[in-house]
């Protein structure tokens, strides 16, 4: 039988654990999943794209038919592109459905081959979302447990002033050493 190959398209800003848990279960079901960050969905994202695609790409370093790849344009037009059969996304609360409904109908009608898959995550990140994350974390509280040791800490770096400031010296300091 043909392998199904499916795309799990989003801005990823920055990727948490319910999103690795929903890799982790896609990973399951198809043969192959492509975890493909959107380019210029946002003009000024938190983190940059290949900050995104490092962080994601570490990740999914265990899964062997994830990877992680960036695109550009329609989610259909990738999606072909790649020969994937699904797309996949999350639905965590019932105030996502609307929205993704809306999007899953109209990649339908742009591409009636292509199947929406919704998968739900573990409960625990049910509330979770990469903008309260973003909120969370500028505004000084703790975000563990939400997303990976790594994105907390990349996250930390970007938003702590002092450390900001410590690395803007490196290449000073390097300099003069
Ligand atoms: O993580 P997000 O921001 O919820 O992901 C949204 C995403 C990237 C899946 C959606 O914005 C998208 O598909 N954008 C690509 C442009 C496109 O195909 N638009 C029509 C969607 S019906």
């Amino acid at each position: 039988m043909k392998k199904v190959i499916a795309i799990y398209p989003g801005s990823f800003d920055p990727p948490t654990n319910g999103h690795l848990d929903l890799i982790e279960r896609g990973s399951k079901i198809f043969d192959e999943l492509i975890v493909a960050i959107l380019r210029n969905a946002d003009k000024s994202p938190l983190f940059s794209l290949s900050e995104r695609r490092v962080m994601l790409e570490a990740m999914t370093e265990n899964f062997k038919n994830v990877r992680v790849d960036t695109f550009d344009g329609l989610t259909v037009d990738y999606a072909v592109s790649v020969k994937a059969r699904a797309v996949l996304r999350g639905i965590r609360a019932i105030s996502d459905y609307e929205y993704e409904l809306q999007m899953a109908l109209m990649n339908r009608k742009l591409q009636p081959d292509l199947e929406t898959v919704f998968m739900m995550p573990a409960e625990q990140y049910s509330y979770l979302s990469s903008r309260l994350v973003r909120e969370v974390g500028q505004l000084g509280g703790s975000v563990k447990g939400l997303v990976p040791e790594m994105v907390e800490q990349r996250l930390r770096e970007k938003l702590d002033p002092a450390i900001k400031l410590e690395h803007a010296r490196e290449p000073q300091a390097r300099k003069r050493g």
